[in-house]
Order: C-alpha cells, then structure tokens, then sequence
C-alpha cells in the first residue's frame, strides 16, 4: 500500500513555532502554552456544532467538522499549540477493533480478553483505515501558517489496553490487573500488537504535518512501579523509539496522570518532555526529572511540561495570574505551560482566554 501513500507534509514557511523551538530546547523569549483537552466540551461553539453533529466519531472523523473544532481554542485564545481532535482509541477499528462513544457511558468496546481475540488485531494501515486523519493534519496545518504547532496525539498500549480488557472505561482496573497475574502472556501479546501499530499510526501522523506527538498513557499512574516497568514503560519505549529511528528531529512529549511516583521511570523512557499533573511541585519534579537524565548519561536536559490544577481555572484571577507564574518560575525555560489534565467541561472560557494570555505577556 505504500505507494498510495501521499507525499509527507512539507512546510511552506520556514519559521518554527515557538512551542517547537522550546520543545526542541532552543532558547526561547516565554514558555508556550496549551491546554490538554482544549478542543471541545467547554467551548460553546463545539457544544453549538454538537447539535449538527451528534456522534463523537462523526465529529472527529469528518475532516472539515474535526478541523474546526481543532482550531476554535487557537482562534479563542491564540495557544501555542493546536492539537487534533480526535481520540486515542481513534486508530482501533484499524486493528480490527470496533469502538463506540456514548454520550453517557463513555467508550464502549467489544472485549478482547481472549487468545483468539488477541489473535485476531492486526497490525494498521493508517492510509486505508484512517485518511481523514492524514486529511485533518494536512488542512490544518495549512490553515495555522506556522503561527501555532500542530500536534499530533496516540494512547500508550497499557492505557489502550484498559479500555480493551474492561470494554470500557474503569475505576480500579481489576480486569486488566486480573489479568496481569491470571494470564501475564496473553496481555504482553495484546500490548505488543498495539505497541506495533500505535507507533505506526504516530509517523503517520508526523508525516501528514504533526509537528509534534504527544502519548497518553493515562492510566498507567495506577500501577505499582514494578508492574509499570513490567507493562507500560517497555510498550511507550516501543513507540518513541520507532517515532525517535524514523522521524529524529520530531520532539515528543509524555502524559502520564498521578505520575509523581513514576517521574524517573518515565524520564528513562529517553522522551523529550515530562508532563507534570498538578500533584507535584514543578520545582521538585525538574529536579528529578535532571537528576534522572544525568543518571543516564544523556546530554542535554529532558523538558518539562505542565503543570497548573485544573480546578484552578474555577477560581478567581488573580489566583490563576499568581499559580500560573509560579510554575512558570519553578520550571525555567525548558518547559510549555499546560494544565495537569485535560481541561473540565465547565471551565468558565474567560477564564481558559485569562489563563492562556498571562502565559503570552510573561517574558523570562
Ligand atoms: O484525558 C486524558 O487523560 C487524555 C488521554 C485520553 C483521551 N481520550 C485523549 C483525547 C483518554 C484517556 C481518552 C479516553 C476517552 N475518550 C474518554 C475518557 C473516558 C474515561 O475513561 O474517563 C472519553 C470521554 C473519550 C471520548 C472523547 N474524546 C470525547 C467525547 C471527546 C470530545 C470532547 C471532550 O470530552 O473533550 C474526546 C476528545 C479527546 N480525547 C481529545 C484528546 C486528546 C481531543 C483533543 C483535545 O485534547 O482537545
């Protein structure tokens, strides 16, 4: 299928975006921002356009509809960076794996928990099963001319998994860790099926215009750090390394929420970025982060991203001008504001545009 294969992106501005001189660790005059979730629930346009277009994946799936609701944060409040609407689990049907998004329940799967099941994930062919994502990249990435970064997004194989071994979203995560004891080679098998594929559907995503990738591994914070290096760390190497060998100059970034526990584990992965939640101190979270690399023998320092409350974008302005600040210094350069999560569906806009404008007047 290669030659159906549409020629790479290519850029016709020469001009990097701050967010990608940052994350490439060049010296930069203010820290970028975003926001983790920014395309979506709390706009009111989205919630306008979701009266036209009821399903999740008519919305993410329609190349012009996802377009434009990837845009309205950067058009609301000039971020730094503009990230596909799309989801993680997106890329699944191009396994062979069918998922549905309820309004109410969240994602709904068939359960794969089963050798033949197992058996029967292929591995993707991002050119038949997801063109509309090569589309969504391309025009986007005309339509921001350079002024924002596109960015591109995966889920890591043990966050996918979650969803996969439970068919749906999950509290505790007992299937999956059932599993883990019940049956530790049949879930290795499903994790490197998507660790294969996953990392397939992120060099597409770079080669329709994605600038830089972002991988979710949500979840994995809820792991002993022994079952993390065991089934997680090893799956999100696979999928860096194959980004890292084909596509050198594209920085990635890691999410993992409750990381705290995990930041070396996650820093030894060799990622570009850390992304903080707001449970640790940003300043304390740099300075593991560096003695981790340092560790490794690694030049150069891993970045970080983050790391504001969520919640806080509730609170008054004043409190939002102060906290965000605050990050910004502990973190020093090296490092792109976000929040600690995706943003929540009830944020006040103002307060989203407050928040995204103090970033843009701060100067180091
Ligand atoms: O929040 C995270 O931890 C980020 C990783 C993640 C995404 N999707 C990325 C995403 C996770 C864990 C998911 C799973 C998922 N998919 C959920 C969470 C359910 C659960 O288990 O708690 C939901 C509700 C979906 C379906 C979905 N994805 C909807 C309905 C929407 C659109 C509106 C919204 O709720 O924000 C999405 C968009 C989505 N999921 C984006 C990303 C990166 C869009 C791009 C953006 O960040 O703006």
């Amino acid at each position: 299928s290669l030659s159906s294969a549409p020629a790479p992106y290519v850029s016709k501005h020469s001009s990097d975006p701050l967010l990608i001189r940052a994350a490439r660790g060049e010296k930069v005059e203010r820290p970028p921002v975003w926001m983790m979730r920014q395309a979506g629930r709390h706009i009111k346009e989205y919630r306008d356009l979701v009266k036209k277009y009821p399903t999740f994946r008519e919305r993410s799936e329609i190349p012009e509809v996802a377009v434009e609701v990837s845009l309205q944060p950067w058009r609301n409040y000039q971020t730094d960076g503009c990230i596909l609407f799309s989801d993680i689990l997106t890329p699944l049907p191009g396994l062979g794996l069918q998922f549905d998004i309820e309004e109410k329940k969240g994602p709904v799967l068939r359960k794969v928990d089963t050798w033949e099941a197992v058996n029967n994930m292929h591995l993707i062919d991002p050119f038949e099963t997801c063109p509309f994502v090569d589309k969504s990249l391309r025009i986007l990435r005309d339509e921001v001319n350079s002024e924002t970064a596109v960015l591109g997004f995966v889920g890591c194989p043990y966050t996918l998994a979650t969803y996969l071994v439970e068919g749906g979203t999950s509290k505790e995560y007992l299937e999956i860790k059932k599993m883990m004891s019940s049956d530790p080679q049949l879930l290795h098998a499903m994790l490197k099926n998507l660790a294969d594929s996953i990392g397939e559907y992120a060099c597409y995503q770079i080669e329709a215009g994605a600038q830089v990738i972002q991988i979710f591994d949500s979840w994995a914070g809820h792991l002993s750090p022994r079952d993390y290096d065991v089934f997680a760390a090893p799956y999100q190497k696979m999928i860096l390394d194959k980004v890292k060998e084909r596509h050198p100059e594209i920085p990635t970034i890691a999410y993992i929420k409750h990381s705290g526990a995990l930041l070396e584990r996650l820093t030894r992965t060799g990622v570009d970025i850390v992304s903080l939640d707001w449970t640790v101190d940003m300043a304390e979270g740099r300075e593991r982060i560096d003695a981790a690399r340092k560790g490794m023998g690694l030049e150069g320092r891993t970045g970080v991203q983050g790391n504001l409350d969520p919640a806080l974008l509730f609170a008054d302005k004043e409190t939002i001008k102060e906290r965000t600040i605050e990050i910004i210094e502990k973190a020093g350069p090296g490092h792109i504001m976000n929040l600690g999560h995706g943003i929540e569906a009830d944020t006040p806009e103002e307060n989203a545009k407050f928040f995204v404008e103090t970033v843009r007047e701060y100067r180091y």
